[in-house]
């Protein structure tokens, strides 16, 4: 199995690209199948969880083909309205096709999606919305059936702002007859991106990124090609490896507007931040200080995606920070792998201090999820001596290639 392996305290300098973001791409490739024709997603990241979300593009019948960062679907030939098990499982967020499978077909069967890393992910929201619309949802053997014959568009509270339970919704009320309003609808960027992918195709939704979406069903739709958002997320991953070690760096391709909360951090802890039209500039020079306390939250509150790599950067401040992750319930795991390289966290149900040390050892840790893992890489870059990170296939999911942009900054770090 393949491990990333990085020689820290190298000083990180230099410009660096921001790739597509995976929390837009996911749910924009279920929506193609809204569209019973072709959609060219530009800028589409090469990441595992979009090739398990091809796999089951195909497995319904639609046809996939790259073109460098391109990608094209053709969702003319679908024919199936069924997704096994193992495909439903090798992707947390697989429950977004639900809504547009119901939206094309009016009937669907998938069995419920893995459990992950972060503690229990429960669809229960994403079920009451497409029972809400009149779809007729049944479990049996761990296995959902679906009928929708006939959604019908009315409005519909969130219990809370979920982002998967929000865009399952958009994409079910696609295919309802009559306007669908959802209150208290998450706010994030990438739902505002699956909004403008979806009107791109004809669909009619608007009010993204506001609590209120209005979607009008049954639009007649049209080929489209739509250029994907940036990923605010692993912008602020590289921000938070230059602030760790030090140095300076320019990432193109982001809105620096997605990811204020984390540079306001950064800044706060003492790095200098430039944001300009599609541009964010970073600079950090010597020992970074600790910050008021970091609590997460849905958009536009910090992001729950950052928490572990902005912990990271922190973990060599003068001082301590107080962080809240009040989005997922396991959200630490990471916290056992920093200590194993000298961190000094204390951990209690929600809350975790951070009391910074001068200095982090590298040493073996395992990626543990996703961030968690992309935190063991910031660490790595700036501890002494050499990291060996290992179960790397969860940082594959969301980060394109790591090891090829933090080399380009300068990073002494290589795929064994
Ligand atoms: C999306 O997950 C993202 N994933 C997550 O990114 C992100 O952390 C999360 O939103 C919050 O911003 C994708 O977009 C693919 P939620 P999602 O529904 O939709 C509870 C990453 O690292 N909940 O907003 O699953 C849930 O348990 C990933 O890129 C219910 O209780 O997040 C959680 O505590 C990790 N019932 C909270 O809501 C439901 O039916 C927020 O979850 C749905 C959610």
């Amino acid at each position: 199995m393949s491990q990333i392996i990085i020689q820290g305290g190298e000083r990180l300098e230099g410009t660096l690209r921001v790739q597509g973001a995976k929390n837009s791409v996911l749910p924009i490739l279920a929506a193609t199948i809204l569209h019973p024709g072709q959609t060219v997603l530009r800028g589409c990241p090469h990441l595992s969880d979009v090739e398990a979300s091809i796999r089951i593009l195909q497995h319904l019948g639609c046809e996939a083909q790259w073109e460098g960062e391109d990608l094209t679907v053709n969702a003319a030939p679908m024919g199936r309205w069924d997704i096994p098990d193992h495909l439903m499982r090798e992707m947390r967020s697989s429950v977004i096709f639900l809504g547009a499978v119901l939206a094309r077909f009016g009937w669907a069967e998938m069995s419920y999606p893995g459990g992950c890393e972060l503690g229990p992910r429960p669809i229960d929201l994403h079920l009451s919305t497409l029972r809400r619309l009149g779809a007729d949802l049944r479990e049996e053997g761990g296995r959902l059936r679906c009928a929708a014959q006939q959604m019908e568009g009315r409005e519909i509270a969130l219990g809370i702002p979920s982002v998967g339970a929000t865009e399952n919704a958009i994409l079910a009320a696609c295919g309802a007859e009559g306007e669908t309003v959802l209150v208290n609808a998450a706010r994030e960027p990438e739902i505002v991106d699956l909004q403008n992918f979806l009107c791109a195709m004809g669909c009619k939704v608007r009010g993204a990124g506001s609590s209120t979406i209005c979607i009008a069903g049954r639009q007649e739709t049209h080929d489209a090609t739509y250029s994907v958002m940036p990923d605010r997320i692993v912008a602020a991953t590289w921000l938070s490896a230059v602030a760790a070690v030090g140095g300076e760096v320019e990432l193109e391709h982001i809105n620096y507007r997605h990811l204020s909360t984390v540079t306001a951090a950064l800044h706060e802890a003492g790095c200098r931040i430039s944001g300009g039209e599609g541009k964010i500039g970073l600079r950090s020079e010597g020992r970074l200080r600790a910050i008021s306390a970091v609590r997460t939250a849905p958009y536009p509150g910090f992001p729950t995606d950052a928490q572990a790599v902005l912990m990271a950067a922190l973990l060599r401040s003068k001082g301590a920070t107080v962080f809240v992750e009040n989005i997922f319930e396991n959200r630490y795991r990471h916290v056992d792998e920093l200590r194993r390289m000298g961190a000094d966290i204390s951990v209690a149900d929600r809350v975790a201090v951070v009391t910074g040390t001068s200095e982090l050892y590298g040493a073996p840790v395992r990626a543990t999820d996703l961030r968690g893992g992309a935190a063991l890489m910031v660490a790595g870059l700036a501890a002494e001596g050499e990291t060996r990170i290992g179960d790397i296939q969860h940082i594959q999911r969301g980060y394109e290639d790591p090891v090829r942009d933090l080399r380009k900054l300068g990073a002494a770090i290589r795929l064994e």
